[in-house]
């Protein structure tokens, strides 16, 4: 687990060179690991509109989904301000943990660039009480 959040979280820097953040000066890069051991890389993505604008987090999902991916092991978050190292708690937002509980059971891992050695959490812990699929049916 050691290793595995060290690389996710070196991918996710990576990919937040890539951000498109002209409005918020916020840079965020997200590396989401396949149960086949695939990475894909998503940066946030802005829009003079504000709200088109979509998180890193989105971005690796919807990449990966795209492809036909269904089964996720892991997702790295890379977060601060343009030009600045990440630090301390940067937690996925609202949406994007929605996205996650779609694709994911609770034990799918977070993990969270805080300028150590990376915090990691359960989705279950971050989405307790996410919408899902069951809540559509007739009970
Ligand atoms: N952002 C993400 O990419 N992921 C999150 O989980 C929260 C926020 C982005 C959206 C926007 O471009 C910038 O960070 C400031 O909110």
């Amino acid at each position: 687990m050691k290793m595995l959040k060290a690389r996710l979280i070196d991918e996710a820097m990576r990919a937040r060179e890539a951000a498109y953040c002209p409005y918020s000066g916020f840079a965020v890069g997200a590396a989401l690991l396949t149960k086949s051991g695939k990475v894909y890389l998503g940066a946030n993505i802005e829009n003079a509109s504000y709200t088109p604008t979509v998180c890193a987090e989105r971005v690796a999902f919807f990449k990966a989904v795209s492809e036909g991916e269904r089964d996720f092991e892991a997702i790295a978050i890379a977060g601060a301000k343009r030009g600045e190292e990440p630090q301390g708690l940067f937690p996925p937002c609202g949406v994007c943990r929605q996205v996650m509980a779609e694709f994911c059971d609770g034990d799918f891992k977070v993990i969270i660039a805080d300028g150590g050695e990376g915090t990691a959490l359960n989705l279950a812990e971050i989405l307790p009480y996410g919408f899902g699929k069951d809540n559509l049916t007739d009970k």
